[in-house]
This record gives structure tokens, C-alpha cells and sequence, in this order.
């Protein structure tokens, strides 16, 4: 699987970006550095204060840490697992990654168990705050398979915004587009707790499935099958501005 790369060419200090991607704190990163153990793109680095390129290929004792900026994928997540970093009961999705340091990564904006699609998982706490925070209004667009056939003011109704039970504000206003009979895709720009299906009970009907398409302007790659994930793109990742 290819790198994760960032942004452009931004630098950080070497025993940052090490202590980034393992468990050693600073001052250990510092010794390891003055006993050689340290290899940017193959050559030894024994200054902890040099400066090292996101996209640069950092090694601890011979074994690969992958890039040192931050790290940022996207994965097409299955039915049955959970977007949490530790379940005693059920696979999460972590555990679908082949990367170094998974406990340096989070979610950024989960899916319910029974929600198949995008999500975005990171080690860049301030990207993630700017899809999840409601400031920020980051659209996350969902295709939903429905029980019922959908009503004729549902549009509207989303438009509008719609009283949740045991919320004080309506939902912010939703696009509702008809699909087919009970079909639709509907993007929101919240996070509430279970909001989509909450929306849709709201109107009276239930959601059978529930599929992320995209968040922002990041679309789920089409050539990733259930399960599987890849790297974002530069552009991928600061379209999250
Ligand atoms: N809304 C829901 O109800 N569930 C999800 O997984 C995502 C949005």
C-alpha cells in the first residue's frame, strides 16, 4: 500500500515526528537518535533536532515507521464493526489498517455499527476537530435505504430542520434528495448522536440501511471494496479547510 503523504512540504523536528508514530517520549527518541538507531529515507540521523519532511521515510532500529507527518486514511467500513478504539464484543475498525502505531490513530466522525461506508481516521486531532465540530459545518452525505415510502413534505421538513426527540434546537437544515420511493440521499452538516435515523424516525418512517458516500469533498473511492481503505490524497486532506 502506498504512503500516506500531507499537505506540501511542511518540516518537523525529528524526535517530534518520531515520538508521533511510537511510544517514546521525546528524550528517548533523543537517545535512540545519538545511538544511530534512526533512519530518515535510509540514512542515519543522529541529531534529534534536524528537520525531516512530512513525506520523509522514518526507521527505528530497522523497522519502517512510514512517513513522518501526519497520517490520513480513508476506509470503506463494513457491517459489524465499530468505530471505537476498543470493543470487547465486536471487531473495530482499526483493525481493518496494516499500519504501524494504529493507537496513535482516531476516527474522525463515526458510523453506528450497522452503517456501512466512508470514515476518515487520522492522527491530526485539529483536521479531525474540523469535520466533527458543528462550527465548522462540514457536510457528511449518506444514502439511505428506508422501510416506508418517503412523504411528500420530507424534503421540506429537512430543509427546515427537524425537532429530535429530547433535543433542545432543531436538526440544521438537510438536504433530502428522492432517490426512489424509499430511496434518498440526505446530507447533513451535524453530528448528533444516531442523527440520521433520528431524522427519519422523526418522519415517521425507519432506516433499513444507512451508507456514507462522503464527507466534505472527500467522496469513498469507489475502487475500495468493503474493508478496505487507502491512504487520502494531499488534496484530499486539506479540502478539509
Ligand atoms: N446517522 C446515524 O443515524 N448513524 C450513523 O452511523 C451516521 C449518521
Amino acid at each position: 500500500m502506498a504512503k500516506s503523504t500531507s499537505k506540501t512540504s511542511a518540516t518537523l523536528r525529528l524526535d517530534k515526528a518520531i515520538s508521533q508514530v511510537t511510544d517514546l517520549s521525546r528524550a528517548e527518541v533523543k537517545r535512540a537518535a545519538r545511538q544511530e538507531r534512526i533512519t530518515v529515507n535510509g540514512k542515519t540521523v543522529t541529531n534529534p533536532a534536524s528537520k525531516v519532511d512530512v513525506a520523509d521515510e522514518l526507521c527505528l532500529d530497522g523497522e519502517p515507521l512510514g512517513a513522518a507527518g501526519p497520517r490520513y486514511f480513508m476506509l470503506n467500513k463494513p457491517l459489524g464493526y465499530v468505530c471505537a478504539t476498543k470493543d470487547g464484543e465486536h471487531p473495530i475498525v482499526l483493525d481493518l489498517l496494516d499500519e504501524p502505531n494504529l493507537q496513535k490513530l482516531h476516527i474522525a466522525g463515526r458510523l453506528d455499527i450497522d452503517t456501512t461506508g466512508l470514515v476518515l481516521i487520522t492522527d491530526d486531532g485539529q483536521w479531525s476537530h474540523r469535520i466533527a465540530s458543528p462550527r465548522h459545518q462540514c457536510a457528511k452525505t449518506y444514502y439511505a435505504h428506508l422501510a416506508e415510502p418517503i412523504a411528500d413534505d420530507a424534503v421540506d421538513k429537512c430543509a427546515k430542520g427537524i425537532w429530535l426527540n429530547n433535543e433542545k434546537t432543531r436538526t440544521k437544515p438537510a438536504k433530502l434528495e428522492i432517490l426512489y420511493r424509499n430511496e434518498v440521499r440526505i446530507t447533513i452538516t451535524e453530528g448528533r448522536y444516531h442523527q440520521v435515523k433520528r431524522m427519519f424516525a422523526a418522519l415517521g418512517n425507519r432506516v433499513l440501511e444507512l451508507h456514507r458516500e462522503s464527507i466534505g469533498e472527500i467522496a469513498l473511492d469507489e475502487m475500495l471494496t468493503e474493508g478496505e481503505y487507502r491512504p487520502l490524497t494531499p488534496e484530499e486532506v486539506a479540502s478539509i479547510g
